[in-house]
């Protein structure tokens, strides 16, 4: 623990050693996209690790760029893509690969690739009933039409439907709509798609109430892709499978208290640092010790609480720990993916955290430090530029 305060800590050799577990249980040659929304600090040292990098906004692609990400590695998604910045793209050189998630974006694109002479290459995303993608119908419209826009380059077909799915049911149901849409742009338009990307969404365990039995889902979700008719490139884009479990978050506990029959732990962290997925007033149990006392039995349960003043930053309720005092530190696991950005940073002005990374050698290096939110929440003349 840092005498600063509440820290992240992730471990680079355990998401390679994620990354090869998850091959193992795929068919091979099947390529592994990196949703870098789940964790950027991870990127640097994943760039041969993975295959392409799925890059949903502004920041992330100069996150990447800064980090050397080279790119003909990146898919350039997102739901809205900023018109200056899609053209300074296309404008400059370097194959990079755009999701198509709206007909505007497909005016966008194909207009740009004109007007630069440029071939872009372009997957076209399919929706799932959100505001995502576009309609079946569109995807087969823009592929019989092909010959109007020689210059857009139509990869293929992208897919994300959600995330912590545990159904191989519904993991199957997708896999056969999109290997019948893919079976049926080639019969009614002789157009062989070169790949398929698709989010799995692929879960993770994040609570001890939770069992997920993850080797039988992939050993099903494998089987699945060998069935497919599509004999194309098949890429799958995950965030939570490949991050989560390289992370834990740190957080002291700096008081506590017993009110009204309730023991009270209150950390210097909170719910502005940390985020778990399916959260909701720490009605669940986060997988959590505490370093040094792992051995020692349960003394009492407590009500995990952070340092915002507001009675909603709880981070769990009721748990069994051993005797504690003030200047323990509880350590949360599996917190590699999204707990650390989903939060809500700037939320009564506290700090952001340390984040530390431990490299493949065994290298604990500081990769960023820690920063004070109030300038952020201060308005100057000059607003703050
Ligand atoms: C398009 C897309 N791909 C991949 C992912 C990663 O999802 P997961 O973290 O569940 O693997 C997301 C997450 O929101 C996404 O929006």
């Amino acid at each position: 623990m840092t005498a600063e305060g509440a820290y992240y800590e992730f471990d680079m050799g355990m998401v390679r050693r994620r990354l090869d577990y998850l091959r193992e249980h795929l068919p091979d040659g099947i390529a592994l996209a990196y949703a870098v929304k789940a964790n950027t600090f991870l990127i640097r040292d994943m760039i041969p690790w993975v295959e392409r990098f799925e890059v949903c906004s502004p920041g992330e692609l100069r996150i990447c760029d800064r980090l050397g990400v080279p790119p003909e590695k990146t898919v350039i998604s997102g739901v809205y893509k900023t018109p200056e910045f899609i053209e300074k793209l296309a404008a400059s050189p370097g194959d990079r690969l755009y999701t198509v998630e709206s007909m505007t974006q497909f005016r966008q694109l194909r207009e740009l690739s004109e007007r630069y002479g440029k071939r872009l290459p372009v997957l076209l995303r399919l929706t799932n009933d959100s505001q995502f993608g576009i309609n079946e119908e569109d995807i087969r419209r823009i592929v019989e039409n092909r010959g109007d826009y020689p210059l857009l380059e139509l990869r293929g077909v992208q897919f994300f439907s959600g995330t912590q799915k545990t159904s191989l049911k519904k993991l199957a149901r997708e896999l056969r709509s999109l290997d019948d849409l893919l079976h049926g742009l080639q019969e009614d338009y002789g157009y062989r798609a070169r790949e398929l990307e698709y989010g799995p969404g692929f879960p993770v365990a994040y609570y001890k109430e939770e069992t997920l039995d993850e080797e039988a889902l992939l050993d099903g979700f494998a089987q699945l892709l060998t069935q497919m008719r599509f004999s194309g490139h098949v890429t799958l884009e995950l965030g939570r499978s490949i991050a989560a479990c390289c992370g834990k978050y740190f957080t002291r506990v700096v008081d506590l208290k017993h009110n009204r029959g309730q023991n009270y732990l209150l950390v210097d962290g909170g719910m502005h640092q940390i985020v778990y997925f399916g959260q909701y007033m720490g009605m669940k149990h986060p997988i959590l010790t505490v370093p040094g006392k792992e051995s020692e039995a349960a003394r009492d349960t407590w009500n995990i609480c952070g340092s915002l003043c507001s009675m909603n930053d709880i981070l769990a309720k009721a748990v069994p720990l051993p005797e504690m005092a003030i200047g323990d530190t509880l350590c949360f696991h599996n917190t590699g993916a999204y707990c650390m950005t989903e939060g809500i940073s700037l939320f009564l002005s506290r700090d952001i955290p340390e984040v530390y990374l431990i490299r493949e050698n065994g290298a604990r290096v500081r990769v960023r430090r820690r920063f004070e939110t109030d300038p952020l929440n201060t308005p100057t003349p000059e607003g703050n530029g």
